[in-house]
């Protein structure tokens, strides 16, 4: 990789989790328009697969395991060092399981890589996009961010992973607000059921359920921005039903006052 002075008119995308499902459709899409690319995942084989598939530009593999502190450092020095045109954090686990039966060791990864390093490579790119005068960060959430209130049924226990999705969804809207002015467009993309390697490799088999593929996902994503939004939901037709929530959001956020609300009154 070079010093991080890139000619101006090479665009440079790093995606995280591109050894796979979404974040590898972003790297094909991204490098068929011409997109010099840095992959990042842990399984090498697969992005080298991709520097491989991508002869005509720059693809650059990095290994890291973006559930340790080490990893994200790793990733994030990159983030601040490259001028990066695009940020696409995408990589992502679920480890679906009963809250009370899910070990500490598992929360601690799934919080790594679902909200400690989306949140640091952000961090690490927005400057250098801003000082460049704009940049684009994608920020892979679900539309289980807006499902944490479903009753459990007979879906398994994910309260972990549905709060790190909630999270990116605020991170996104909070980040477009404090950085368009300067250039920087920021997307939360939120996808229902896709079909990638995330739940088989989590010992589930999805493949009779009907699911969106990885590249009408990205399809979506990159559309999304030509649209100007900031949370992008694939798979929901009615758009309007996103900006009721977020309007609520809003309508109760503005309607708090100082006082204690009289159905807390004791007496
Ligand atoms: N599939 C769905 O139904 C669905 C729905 C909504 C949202 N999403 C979100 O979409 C994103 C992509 O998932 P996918 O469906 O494409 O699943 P996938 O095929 O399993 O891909 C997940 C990617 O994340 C990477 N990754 C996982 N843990 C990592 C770690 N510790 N360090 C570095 N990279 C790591 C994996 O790479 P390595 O294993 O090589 O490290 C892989 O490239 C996720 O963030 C997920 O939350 C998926």
């Amino acid at each position: 990789m070079s010093d991080g002075n890139a000619d101006s008119r090479t665009r440079l995308a790093l995606v995280t989790g591109a050894s796979s499902g979404i974040g590898q459709a972003f790297a094909l899409r991204l490098g068929a328009d011409g997109y010099n690319l840095v992959v990042v995942g842990r399984r090498r084989d697969r992005l080298e697969e991709l520097v491989a598939a991508l002869p005509d530009i720059e693809v650059h593999p990095l290994v890291a395991d973006l559930g340790t502190d080490a990893g994200v450092e790793v990733v994030a020095e990159v983030c601040e060092r490259q001028s990066l045109t695009m940020l696409v954090n995408n990589a992502g686990v679920a480890h679906y399981m009963p809250f009370t039966a899910l070990p500490a060791r598992k929360a601690s990864e799934l919080l790594h890589v679902k909200v400690v390093a989306p949140t640091m490579l952000a961090r690490a790119a927005a400057a250098g996009m801003a000082a460049r005068g704009g940049g684009t960060i994608i920020n892979v959430s679900g539309m289980l961010a807006f499902g944490a209130p479903a009753p459990l049924g007979k879906a398994p226990g994910r309260a972990v992973y549905v709060a790190t999705l909630a999270h990116i969804v605020a991170l996104s809207q909070a980040l477009h607000e404090e950085l368009k002015a300067q250039g920087l467009q920021v997307q939360a993309l939120c996808p229902g059921i896709v079909a990638t390697e995330f739940h088989e490799r989590q010992g589930m088999d999805l493949s009779a359920v009907p699911r969106m593929s990885a590249a009408d996902v990205v399809t979506a994503s990159l559309q999304a921005l030509a649209l100007g939004e900031v949370v992008c939901a694939p798979g929901v037709e009615r758009s309007d039903l996103l900006d009721a929530v977020f309007q609520a959001d809003l309508a109760a956020f503005g309607a708090q006052g100082p006082h204690l609300a009289k159905r807390y009154l004791t007496s």
